[in-house]
C-alpha cells in the first residue's frame, strides 16, 4: 500500500513524504513512490496513537463496553493499540482472563489490545495476584486502577515483584479515607453544589507516596491521570532528581475544570474529578515541559442507567476514544502548548517507550501502525455518533478542530471516515 503527498510527522520532523508498506511494515519513505496509492493530499499521517489507559468492560460489564466495541472507538479515535484495564469482572487477575482478552482481541481483528493485569487478586488489596504467569500470557503491565494498593508494604512488594518480570505498576492514586465519598473537587463549586468534595491532598499522598517506593526501591513507576497542579509539581521535582518516574493526564484535564460541575450534568463526574484553572493550566504546563510524558484518554464507558441518576450515586467516567485527538489537538496544538511533533510523542512514542511496546515512530522497518488525519477539520461532538457503547461525554456539542480519516494497522485499512 501506498500513502501519497501527506505531511508526515517522522522523528526528524514534519515532511512532505510518500509512505510504502509491505507485509505489515514501513518499507519506504520517500518524497515520491511510483505507484497507485491512497492520495492523502491535505491530510497528515501520525505514528499510530496508543492510549495506555482504556477501560473496556470485558468480561463482565458488556452493558457498558465490550472488546469489539471498544476496538471499533478506538480505530475511530485514530488508536492503532490500546491498553485495558483490569477492574473488570473477573478482575484481569490472572492468566486465563489475559489470555481471553488477547483471543478476543484477534478475533475482533482492528487494534492492537494488550491487557494489563490486577496487582492484587481480585482487586482486593490483600494478596498479590499472580504476576508472573500473567506477564507470560501477555500483560504489559499492572494497576489496581480504580483505586490505589492501601498497603504501603503491599505496594512495595508489588513493584519488587513486578519488576523482577519486567512489569511497571501503573498507579492511580487516590487515598479512600481521605477522599471519604467525596464526588468533586473540594472548591467553590462542591460549595456552591452541595456535592461532597475531595481535596487534592487525596490524590497528591498516593502520587508522593509512589514516587518515594520508586525512589526508595530504584524502580521505575507510573502515575495515572494526574489531575493536580501539586501532583504535577512533585513529579516534575522527583524527575529533576533521577527518579524513575512518569506520568499521564488525560484531555478532561487539561480542557474542563471544576465550573462544569454546575449543571450537575453527570457526564462531567469522573475520578480523579476535574480541577480548578490552576490546575489545568499546571496540567498544560507538564505536558508541555514532559513532566507529564504522555496524553490517556481513561475511556471509562458507562451504560445510561450508571449516569441518568442523581449525581452522588453516578459512576465516575467519561467516554474519551472518540474525542481524544481532536481535543487534544485543538487545545494543545491550535493553543500552542506543543508542536504537532510533540502531541505525537505524547500520544504514541512516549507510551511505546513506557511500556516497552513496539511502534510510536514512523520510520522505515517499523509496524506500519499509522493514523492518517485531516487537521483542518472542524467537527462538532455528538454523542449520538460515538461507536463506544458508552456515550458518556462532558463534550457534546463542542467544536473540535482534526478528523482522523484512515487508521492503519499492520498495513490494514482498519478504519476509514465514511463520505459525507
Ligand atoms: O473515572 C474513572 N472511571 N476513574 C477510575 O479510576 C475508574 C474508571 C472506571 O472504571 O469507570
Ligand atoms: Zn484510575
Ligand atoms: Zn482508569
Amino acid at each position: 500500500m501506498i500513502f501519497k503527498n501527506a505531511q508526515v510527522v517522522t522523528p526528524a520532523g514534519v515532511q512532505r513524504l510518500d509512505i510504502r508498506t509491505e507485509n505489515g511494515k514501513i518499507a519506504e519513505l520517500s518524497p515520491q513512490i511510483a505507484g497507485e496509492g491512497i492520495d492523502c493530499t491535505g491530510f497528515t499521517v501520525l505514528p499510530g496513537l496508543i492510549d495506555m489507559h482504556v477501560h473496556l468492560r470485558e468480561p463482565g460489564f458488556e452493558k457498558k463496553e465490550n472488546i469489539e466495541s471498544g476496538a471499533r472507538a478506538a480505530v475511530k479515535g485514530g488508536f492503532t493499540q490500546i491498553c485495558c484495564m483490569p477492574n473488570t469482572r473477573p478482575v484481569i487477575d490472572n492468566k486465563v482472563v489475559v489470555t481471553y482478552i488477547k483471543a478476543r482481541a484477534r478475533e475482533v481483528a482492528l487494534c492492537k489490545i494488550h491487557p494489563i493485569g490486577a496487582i492484587t487478586q481480585g482487586q482486593n488489596g490483600e494478596t498479590l495476584s499472580d504476576i508472573g504467569a500473567m506477564k507470560a500470557a501477555g500483560a504489559v503491565a499492572l494497576s489496581e486502577d480504580g483505586k490505589s494498593v492501601a498497603k504501603t508494604n503491599l505496594m512495595a512488594n508489588a513493584m519488587l515483584y513486578a519488576h523482577g518480570f519486567g512489569l511497571k505498576c501503573l498507579c492511580h492514586c487516590e487515598d479512600a479515607g481521605l477522599v471519604d465519598g467525596g464526588v468533586v473537587h473540594e472548591g467553590y463549586y462542591s460549595t456552591l453544589t452541595g456535592l461532597k468534595g475531595s481535596v487534592r491532598a487525596a490524590e497528591d499522598i498516593v502520587i508522593a507516596r509512589e514516587i518515594c517506593l520508586s525512589e526508595s526501591l530504584n524502580i521505575p513507576v507510573h502515575i495515572c491521570h494526574v489531575s493536580t497542579y501539586s501532583g504535577v509539581q512533585l513529579i516534575r521535582e522527583a524527575k529533576a532528581r533521577g527518579v524513575q518516574v512518569t506520568a499521564e493526564t488525560c484531555p478532561h484535564y487539561f480542557t474542563l475544570t471544576d465550573e462544569a460541575i454546575q449543571t450537575f450534568d453527570t457526564n462531567t463526574k469522573v475520578n480523579p474529578p476535574l480541577r480548578e484553572e490552576k490546575d489545568r493550566l499546571a496540567v498544560l504546563g507538564g505536558l508541555k515541559d514532559g513532566t507529564l510524558d504522555c496524553i490517556v484518554t481513561d475511556h471509562a464507558p458507562h451504560h445510561e442507567d450508571d449516569k441518568r441518576v442523581e449525581y452522588s450515586l453516578a459512576a465516575f467516567g467519561i467516554s474519551g476514544l472518540e474525542t481524544s485527538f481532536a481535543l487534544s489537538y485543538t487545545v494543545l496544538v491550535k493553543g500552542g502548548v506543543l508542536t504537532l511533533a510533540q502531541l505525537a510523542e505524547r500520544m504514541s512514542a512516549r507510551p511505546a517507550a513506557i511500556l516497552g511496546l513496539e511502534g510510536g515512530k514512523i520510520e522505515v522497518g517499523a509496524p506500519a501502525d499509522l493514523t492518517v488525519a485531516d487537521l483542518g477539520r472542524k467537527w462538532t461532538v455528538d454523542p449520538a455518533e460515538f461507536v463506544s457503547k458508552g456515550k458518556n461525554t462532558p463534550f457534546a456539542g463542542r467544536e473540535v478542530c482534526g478528523k482522523i480519516k484512515y487508521t492503519v494497522v499492520d498495513g490494514e485499512i482498519k478504519y476509514a471516515e465514511e463520505a459525507k
